[in-house]
């Protein structure tokens, strides 16, 4: 009989997302009916029976990573953790013809190097293969049936099984990309903090590949975020319910509903940007009916009781600060003079920049993604 592990005996989990994301993923927590909501470090530790669970995974739109915790110890060195290691039964979660993967976490403790950290775990995971069997399950980083996750702080480990089996900011839609494409979990938060819900159009005027839009069509329709994956890696869980998983995804299937013509749009100035954001939309349920069109900003005719959600360029990524900071300045004037009446919701991948708009923002959310710093402001345009 299989062991009983952490997660089962306390139904505790643990959430992985963006710094700055947190109020938004406690919410989305609270709305999925988990309890115990605490937030930790980079992420929000809740507790949730299996259905709620499986709407977790299914439904967030916010996380990156589900983590259901195998075992928790002391872990002051690496032979420490090779033989706690060995206390888990990896026959519970693996067969030899499955494959596996470990992510790893480590901070401020006596094991430094997370690359051979997670050597450490995947030799005894293989060594207790080996001895049982005189066999072994093979690695795949890209693309393995089993996903784990090892965090070390403070010399504290915990090894968990990943329950998205990968990051779930990799929603599926994402077919073509341009140069600075946002991750779809941040923009998922952008929508969210923007508190729009579709009662009137929203637009993009530096759209790209299209994420916001995308994002903010899935959030209007209620599509789950899950809805193009097709492998998850909490199947691999001992106690894994496919009937309730099964109940769960049908029922959000079931709730996906229509998006009206002409309430999301986007524009932008490079015709690569709109050929991907046009092969990502079609990716998605009712993603025909976002419209886009190729335009400088400079040539929209302005906006009428719109919410403005943006993500303009910045100069670390696309490389030139000057003609960013002319940019920003010319759109601050957009803003102020061709959008009265309108909200607008600019997100820069650098906080530094957001002065140059010139406008004063309402309120202001850093949010950090792909290692840079952002920030998020609110403008309300009288
Ligand atoms: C940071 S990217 C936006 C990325 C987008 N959020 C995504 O997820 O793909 C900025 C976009 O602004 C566009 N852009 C630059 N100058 C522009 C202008 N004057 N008018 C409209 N779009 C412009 C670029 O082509 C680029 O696609």
């Amino acid at each position: 009989m299989a062991q009983t592990y952490l997660y089962q005996k306390t139904n505790h989990y643990f959430g992985q997302l963006a710094s700055g994301s947190e109020k938004c993923g406690m919410a989305e927590l609270r709305e999925f009916g988990a309890k115990s909501i605490k937030p930790g470090y980079l992420g929000v530790y809740f507790c949730a029976n299996q259905r709620t669970l499986c709407e977790i995974v299914y439904r967030s739109r916010i996380f990156s990573r589900i983590l259901a915790p195998l075992i928790v110890f002391d872990c002051h060195s690496e032979k420490y953790l090779y033989k706690t290691a060995q206390n888990i039964d990896w026959a519970d979660f693996l067969t030899l013809t499955k494959t596996f993967a470990i992510t790893v976490n480590v901070a401020d403790s006596n094991i430094r190097n997370s690359k051979y950290a997670g050597q450490i775990l995947k030799d005894s995971i293989v060594d207790q293969f080996r001895e049982k069997t005189g066999e072994r399950p093979s690695v795949d980083t890209r693309n393995p049936d089993l996903l784990l996750n090892l965090y070390i702080h403070k010399n504290k480990a915990r090894i968990s099984v990943d329950l998205g089996g990968g990051s779930l900011h990799k929603r599926g839609y994402r077919i073509e990309s341009v140069e600075a494409p946002m991750q779809e979990t941040l923009a998922a938060a952008i929508v969210r903090l923007s508190g729009w819900k579709g009662e009137r159009p929203l637009h993009d005027p530096f759209c790209g590949s299209g994420t916001l839009l995308c994002e903010a069509l899935m959030a209007q329709c209620n599509i789950p975020a899950a809805y193009l994956r097709h492998k998850f890696g909490f199947l691999r869980l001992p106690d894994f319910d496919a009937a309730v998983w099964n109940q769960v995804k049908t029922k959000a299937n079931a709730a996906i509903g229509e998006l009206d013509e002409g309430l999301i749009k986007g524009s932008d100035i490079d015709a690569g940007a709109l050929k991907a954001v046009r092969a990502n939309r079609a990716a998605l349920p009712e993603g025909g009916k976002i419209k886009v069109r190729r335009a400088d900003f400079q040539s929209l005719e302005g906006f009428e009781n719109t919410t403005i959600i943006t993500n303009p360029p910045y100069g670390i990524r696309l490389g030139d600060t000057e003609g960013t900071t002319a940019l920003l300045k010319e759109f601050g004037d957009f803003l102020k003079q061709k959008c009265t009446g309108c909200s607008a919701f600019v997100y820069y991948g650098d906080a530094a920049l957001a002065k140059k708009l010139g406008l004063k923002p309402g309120w202001k959310q850093p949010l950090r993604s792909g290692g840079l710093d952002g920030i998020l402001c609110k403008y309300e345009l009288y």
